[in-house]
């Protein structure tokens, strides 16, 4: 009797388990392809040309891929920018990360998911409204240039969501990015 109840009891572990693993698995599925698509978008829309700081190399600047999708080194001091003027109106950093133009100063943002200065604590929603609004999450300020939001605007939602899962499996790096810094005055 006690054996009949212990086989009971296993079988019923086993049907459990094959039962969450029936439900478990096939999200996980789904999960690595949106993963995968979601390299493939990032890789394909060049995020990393301005979300990836350059660093000197031995044979002149390179990508610094130890940083991830980082955005803009928090380490870097800029010094003044160039005067611009109405033919060369807008200028990129040497890390290719800080732009300055008619727009004031922006920061190529850290994709990576930390808690602290990434989008560790983004929803995926955040994600989509940010990119198909043009506007910063929490909606406070336009998204500005050079950050192509226009474009990314107009992929499927599941893609916008592909990018997101792909970021969010990245390794988080903690990097806090300077806050954008409207036109000087006139
Ligand atoms: C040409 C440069 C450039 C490229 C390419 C680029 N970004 Fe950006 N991105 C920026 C800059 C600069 C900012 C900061 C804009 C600001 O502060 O308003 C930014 C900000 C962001 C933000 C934060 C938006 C917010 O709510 O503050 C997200 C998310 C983002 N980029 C995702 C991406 C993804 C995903 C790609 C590739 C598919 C990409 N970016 C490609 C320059 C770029």
């Amino acid at each position: 009797m006690k054996f009949v109840r212990s086989a009971v009891r296993v079988s019923r572990i086993l049907s459990f388990l094959t039962l969450s693993a029936g439900l478990v698995l096939p999200a996980f599925a789904a999960d690595s392809a949106a993963v995968k698509r979601g390299e493939f978008l990032v890789s394909v829309g060049s995020c990393a040309d301005c979300h990836m700081p350059f660093k000197m190399g031995a044979t002149g600047p390179e990508k610094d891929t130890t940083r991830g999708l980082s955005g803009h080194p928090q380490a870097v001091r800029l010094g003044p920018p160039p005067k611009l003027d109405a033919d060369w109106n807008w200028a990129g950093s040497a890390s290719g990360t800080a732009f300055i133009g008619p727009w004031g100063t922006s920061y190529a943002a850290n994709l990576t998911p930390d808690k602290e200065t990434g989008i560790g604590n983004w929803k995926e929603r955040d994600f989509i409204r940010a990119l198909q609004s043009g506007q910063h999450v929490g909606a406070t300020r336009p998204i500005l240039p050079p950050m192509p939001w226009q474009s990314l605007a107009r992929l499927p939602v599941p893609d916008l969501k592909a990018i997101f899962a792909y970021l969010k499996a990245q390794a988080p790096v903690y990097n806090q990015v300077p806050a954008y810094q409207p036109p000087a005055a006139p």
